[in-house]
C-alpha cells in the first residue's frame, strides 16, 4: 500500500508541475476556493493508479468522491490531489500531493510529496516517518518563544475570521513567528521534519490532514483538538507540535475550540 500510494503521488506530483508551467483553468467552487484543471487531472491520475494497485479499496478524494459523514469502518485511500490550489493558482510553487490509507481508527500508510522540491514524505502505522531516504524526527524547541508555528485559513474565514485573527494573535505574540505556506500537507510534513516546531488550523478536511498527522505521530510529535482531546482526520480542529510544546500551545488555544470537551 506503501508503494501504490508513493507512486500515485510521484506521478501526480510530475503532472502538477508540468501543468504549474503552463496557463491555468480556474473555476469557483465559492468566493475563494478555487479549482483548477491541475487538480482534476492529478485526482483522475491517482484514482486510476490506486483502482488498478489495490482493486476494490475504497476511496475518498476532494474533487470526485468527497462524500463522508462518519468515520469509515472499512479501509478507504484518502486523497488530496493538489493541496495548495490557491498558490498553484497564482503561480506560487509551494503545493503537493497527499494520500493516506485510513483503517482501523486511523492513518496506516501517508504519503505527501511535492514536486518543485522533489520531497516525499511518506511513514506508516508504526514504521517510522521518512523524508526520500531519510528518517524524519520532529523538532527538540521546549519554549513556544523560540518556535516557529504555522497555520491556515479555511475557506469560510470570512465568516469566522474574529476568532481565527484572535488565534493568530495569540500564537504570533507568544512565539518567535507565525507563517502561512498556503499548503497543510506540507505544514504537517514540515513540523514532521523539524522546519516547523508547530501547527494549527480550524475547518480542514480528512484529505489535508490524513497523511500529515500520521507523519507527525511517526515523527514523535503529538497531534490534539485545541483542549487536548484525541486527533482525528474527521475533526475539523488540529493542534499539531513536537510533543514539547502541546501544553503551552493548549494552554493558549483551548478557549477557541468548538470540539466536544
Ligand atoms: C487548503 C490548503 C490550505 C488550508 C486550507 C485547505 P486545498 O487545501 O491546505 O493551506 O489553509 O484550509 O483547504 O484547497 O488547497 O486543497
Ligand atoms: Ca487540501
Ligand atoms: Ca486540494
Amino acid at each position: 500500500m506503501l508503494l501504490a500510494a508513493a507512486e500515485a503521488a510521484l506521478r501526480a506530483g510530475s503532472l502538477l508541475q508540468e501543468l504549474f508551467a503552463q496557463p491555468h483553468q480556474i473555476r469557483h467552487k465559492s468566493v475563494i476556493d478555487l479549482v483548477t484543471e491541475a487538480d482534476l487531472a492529478a485526482e483522475e491520475l491517482i484514482l486510476e493508479i490506486l483502482h488498478h494497485k489495490s482493486p476494490g479499496t475504497k476511496i475518498l478524494s476532494e474533487e470526485s468522491l468527497a462524500t463522508y459523514d462518519a468515520i469509515p469502518d472499512e479501509p478507504v485511500w484518502i486523497v488530496d490531489p493538489l493541496d495548495g490550489t490557491t498558490n498553484f493558482a497564482h503561480n506560487f510553487p509551494w503545493f503537493a500531493v497527499s494520500i493516506a490509507l485510513y483503517a482501523e481508527g486511523s492513518s496506516q500508510v501517508g504519503v505527501i510529496y511535492n514536486p518543485i522540491q522533489q520531497e516525499l514524505f511518506c511513514a506508516t502505522l508504526a514504521g517510522g516517518a521518512w523524508l526520500n531516504d531519510a528518517p524524519i524526527r520532529v523538532s527538540e524547541i521546549s519554549l513556544l518563544q523560540n518556535a516557529l508555528v504555522a497555520t491556515g485559513f479555511p475557506y469560510d474565514v470570512r465568516k469566522r475570521s474574529d476568532s481565527i485573527l484572535a488565534m493568530l494573535k495569540t500564537v504570533l505574540t507568544h512565539s518567535q513567528g507565525v507563517r502561512r505556506p498556503g499548503a497543510a500537507a506540507l505544514d504537517l510534513a514540515y513540523l514532521a521534519c523539524a522546519r516547523l516546531d508547530a501547527f494549527w488550523e480550524v475547518g480542514l478536511k480528512p484529505w489535508d490532514a490524513a497523511a500529515g498527522y500520521l507523519l507527525v505521530e511517526e515523527a514523535g510529535g503529538t497531534l490534539s483538538s485545541f483542549t487536548g482531546s484525541p486527533f482525528s482526520p474527521f475533526i475539523p480542529e488540529l493542534l499539531a507540535s513536537n510533543a514539547l510544546l502541546h501544553e503551552e500551545l493548549t494552554a493558549l488555544l483551548r478557549e477557541f475550540s468548538t470540539a466536544a470537551r
